[in-house]
């Protein structure tokens, strides 16, 4: 801002304006960290999100735009940034068009690890070709950037790689012996960063490369199951801070705006996930897996010895509903992966026509990642204010007159509240056992995520509705038309 003032000052004091580019440079990077604030301040809202993130994607491109600018006379270095910026737009597009919303914390993790490399290459790069002349702040950026930017890209790879089934966590790093190698690679890093000043393009830089490489992968590998969304996330505020580095290096105040702005949103998601899943993140960090993950990442797990179930058909649940005044769903993960949002819209228009008073109650860690509910029924169309957040809905269960549990599993699992053994004990949940009726709307009595079971299917309130979510809905949506529930109400 500064720096904008003192060159606008020059400009009037000389009034020529062409020879000003750096005047036009900084105006447009301080538009450009302005829409990245408001982009980010727009993400904390679902109605906002949409334009939120097209505000921030504006500002990257005038950034490019204003790098552009700065560096004009170098026509080769415009052919770098111009091609390396259309592949990147290319591929970003290419990804979110074909990835499903189920998959998206692989893709943010890829994503993260990208910004990682980035940042690492740039001050590789500078410590290689560039700091014969560098003062001790350069340098030091340098030491951090590729310090956090090599953890950020080998933790994420790793993170992606086992979210996606393809890592699975070796015996050796469930031992404390992944301690003792954490710590000497740890070390061989802070002597590489320490040495670097003396030597930035020499050994000191390739100790300090490796050294965090290697970290990175030590400190992902041992994590698993429900606690990798919550590293992804300290990834992603890890990217930031390398980018900030990073911008130090090369002179970029966007770079050292965005990066501190990304860090900082990424640490506070971070705190949100943990405080909702009942972890301290020192625990995510050096306490391996979660009790229960030690799961199949993704859920399944057995059946678990259920012994007084009591399961139902589509056309008794729907008998339920005809006769509700308020109805409850909660949608979990199943529903995302059974693509059910529109049956579900559907279904709750249809009971909507009918007088019944419908909501959703949303659990901030349903699903695989955060505002995964939120996203999946805006797709559908679910007008905003009926998405209510737990502490909101929880204490309206008791007088709720049905509840439909609809592929969701640890988020409404009863133990969480009353069985200190249990690991997901200290959670907050959905209090949906304290409805009148609750049906569950699964495919098996597999487990979800924790891969533990679930007091809430042998409660003698819940009935389980065993299905395909999808299959399910479309079922209840023919049972209540053949019961004429919709058609009663629209020829009142
Ligand atoms: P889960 O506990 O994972 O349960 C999902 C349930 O969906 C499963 O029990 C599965 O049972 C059922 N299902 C799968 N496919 C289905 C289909 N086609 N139709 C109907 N049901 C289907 O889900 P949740 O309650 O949403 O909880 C989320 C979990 O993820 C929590 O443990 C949370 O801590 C963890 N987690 C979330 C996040 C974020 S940020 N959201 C981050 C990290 C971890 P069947 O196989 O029997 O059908």
């Amino acid at each position: 801002m500064t720096n904008f003032l003192l060159n606008a000052g020059n400009l009037f004091s000389d009034g020529n304006l062409l020879s000003h580019s750096k005047l036009l440079t900084d105006g447009i990077d301080l538009v450009a960290v302005l829409l990245l604030g408001l982009g980010i301040k727009g993400l904390s809202k679902v109605r906002s999100a949409r334009g939120a993130n097209q505000l921030a994607a504006v500002a990257m491109a005038l950034a490019v735009l204003g790098l552009l600018i700065e560096i004009r006379p170098e026509p080769v270095a415009w052919l770098w940034i111009a091609a390396g910026s259309a592949a990147g737009g290319l591929a970003g597009l290419i990804t979110a068009q074909r990835v499903p919303m189920t998959a998206m914390p692989e893709v943010v993790a890829l994503f993260n690890g990208c910004g990682g490399l980035a940042s690492l290459l740039v001050a590789v790069g500078v410590a290689l070709f560039d700091s014969a002349d560098a003062d001790i702040v350069a340098l030091v950026s340098i030491a951090i950037s590729v310090f956090v930017g090599a953890i950020t890209f080998t933790g994420s790879i790793v993170a992606m790689a086992k979210l996606q089934g393809w890592l699975n966590t070796p015996a050796w790093t469930q031992s404390s012996l992944r301690h003792g190698v954490n710590i000497a690679l740890a070390v061989l890093a802070l002597v590489g960063a320490v040495l670097l000043p003396g030597d930035p393009a020499g050994l000191p830089l390739w100790l300090l490369v490796i050294g965090s490489s290697l970290l990175g992968v030590g400190v992902t590998l041992p994590i698993g199951g429900a606690d990798m969304p919550v590293v992804i996330s300290l990834l992603n505020s890890y990217s930031g801070v390398a980018a900030a580095a990073a911008g130090f290096v090369v002179g970029s105040q966007l770079l050292i705006v965005a990066g501190a702005m990304v860090g900082a949103a990424g640490l506070i998601l971070t705190q949100v996930m943990c405080t909702a899943m009942n972890r301290s993140l020192l625990s995510v960090l050096f306490g391996g897996a979660l009790g229960a993950s030690g799961a199949t990442v993704g859920g399944g797990g057995s059946e678990a010895g259920y012994t007084r179930i009591t399961s139902c058909s589509p056309e008794e649940c729907a008998m339920a509903l005809e006769q509700a005044e308020r109805v409850v769903f909660v949608p979990g993960y199943g529903l995302a992966v059974a693509q059910a949002q529109h049956a579900l819209r559907e279904l709750s228009k249809l009971l909507e026509n009918h007088g019944v008073e419908v909501s959703y109650a949303i659990h901030p860690v349903a699903g695989r990642m955060p505002g995964h509910m939120n996203v999946l029924l805006a797709e559908a169309d679910v007008p905003y204010e009926q998405l209510v957040e737990m502490d909101t809905i929880n204490p309206e269960f008791p007088r709720t007159d049905v509840v439909i549990v609809l592929g969701a599993n640890d988020v409404v699992n009863p133990d969480a509240k009353s069985d200190p053994s249990s690991p997901l004990y200290g959670m907050p949940v959905l209090e949906v056992d304290q409805a009148r009726q609750v049906f569950v709307v699964k495919r098996s009595l597999g487990a979800g995520y924790a891969g533990i079971a679930n007091a809430l299917f042998e409660l003698p309130q819940t009935a389980m509705v065993f299905g395909d979510a999808k299959a399910v809905l479309n079922g209840l949506l023919s049972e209540l038309r053949s019961m004429g529930v919709g058609k009663a109400k629209v020829a009142a």
